[in-house]
């Protein structure tokens, strides 16, 4: 048997590409905001077809920027609602907060994303917009969520932290959402080492986001000193906002761009093992439940979750057989700051005591993927 230590995640880069984005951004003299940041950018509207994208430094920051711009343009007034999951990295929830607004826990369905049946029930009148999150790349029922937000002229924002190459019959799946923030921290599909992208649905709100982004500065310095004319620099720019500096570097997207061409190809790896795990898994239906797929996605499989009932023995077994496992998430509403949802979303209570992350990426050998599969079974059959 293999002795070592099996691990949750781990990234891979294609280094030779990686390096030679990066030496030319040395070379060039310009690891800033610009140069490959645009390149990215538009790369990523090519491959997502989503019509606007700004590279920043986290999905933390697009979440952030979404929510503070939609607050101030919309004319929302602190205190207003928005409609969020407890199963999430609790960034997606402190951005709703961060922006004076209240998020309202709605519960999670099989996929472990929305359940649009408990959004609706959870509209008010100062409800004015859903935060619908991917999670592990599922798109869950985020078609219904999309018809209720139009039904109730609310807003729609994906979190698409981990829907880096989850497409629907050929295309991404929210192209209609009025916001949709991507993450390229290191865990996700496409890995750098942070950063995110902010695709507005209305080019608008991109270039508020823009000046926003760089302290609320109304100048991008690229285009004022560009590589290829050398212009001088002008110090005459006005300050707009009192704002943060969220914006993404050359040095990220250089990696981001090698990282792009290999995405197809790396997903597809996350797929199969995924659907070895889920013939393996599939056969105990009264022990381990998987997150419910429906059957034309095709998932950028972040994540591989299943549930089981001795979820905290089965963390300890794993370990103890040298398998790093996770929980993605704890429901939100554990923790002192969303404590007010409690008892409100009963199935995500149920998940956060349930729910397990295995090892999922590109370095787990064949054999590596039957240790994971034959320990979990050992123990849910025990
Ligand atoms: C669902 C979700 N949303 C948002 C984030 C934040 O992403 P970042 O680390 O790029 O800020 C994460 C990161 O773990 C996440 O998993």
């Amino acid at each position: 048997m293999n002795d070592e230590m099996i691990r949750l995640f781990r990234p891979t880069f294609d280094v030779d590409a990686c390096l030679a984005e990066l030496k030319d951004c040395l070379e060039q003299g310009w690891t800033g905001q610009g140069f490959k940041t645009d390149r990215f950018e538009q790369e990523w509207k090519e491959y997502t077809g989503l019509e606007n994208a700004y590279y920043v430094n986290s999905c933390t920051a697009a979440l952030n920027l979404t929510f503070d711009i939609f607050k101030e343009q919309y004319g929302w007034a602190d205190g207003d609602e928005v409609i969020s999951t407890p199963i999430t990295f609790v960034s997606s929830n402190h951005s709703i907060a961060l922006a004076g607004l209240k998020p309202v826990f709605a519960d999670v369905d099989d996929s472990f994303c929305l359940d649009p049946e408990d959004v609706e029930r959870k509209i008010t009148d100062r409800t004015r917009a859903v935060l619908f999150v991917g999670i592990g790349g599922n798109p869950g029922q985020y078609k219904k969520v999309l018809e209720i937000c139009r039904k109730h002229d609310l807003r729609l924002v994906v979190d698409a932290a981990h829907m880096g190459g989850t497409f629907v019959d050929g295309k991404f799946p929210c192209l209609e959402a009025d916001a949709v923030d991507f993450s390229f921290q290191t865990f996700k599909t496409l890995a750098t080492a942070d950063s995110g992208m902010l695709c507005f649905k209305d080019a608008r709100f991109e270039k508020i986001a823009r000046v926003k982004a760089w302290s609320g500065i109304n100048t991008a310095a690229y285009s004022d000193y560009a590589i290829k004319d050398h212009k001088t620099y002008k110090w005459h720019y006005d300050v707009e906002y009192v704002s943060n500096c969220y914006n993404g570097n050359s040095i990220m997207a250089a990696v981001a761009l090698a990282q792009l061409h290999c995405l197809e190809r790396d997903n597809e790896i996350r797929r199969r093992i995924s659907a070895k795990y889920d013939a393996a898994f599939s056969q105990y239906p009264d022990k381990i439940k998987l997150a419910a797929y429906a059957p034309e996605v095709k998932s950028s499989r972040c994540l591989y979750q299943i549930v089981v009932e001795d979820r905290d023995g089965l963390v300890k077994y794993l370990n103890e057989n040298k398998i790093n496992s996770g929980v993605h998430y704890v429901d939100n509403t554990n923790y002192r700051m969303y404590a007010y949802g409690r008892g409100t979303c009963p199935h995500a209570a149920y998940l956060s005591e349930h729910m397990i992350s295995l090892p999922l990426h590109l370095h787990l050998t064949d054999e590596e993927v039957d240790r994971v599969i034959k320990t979990v079974l050992e123990f849910v059959n025990k």
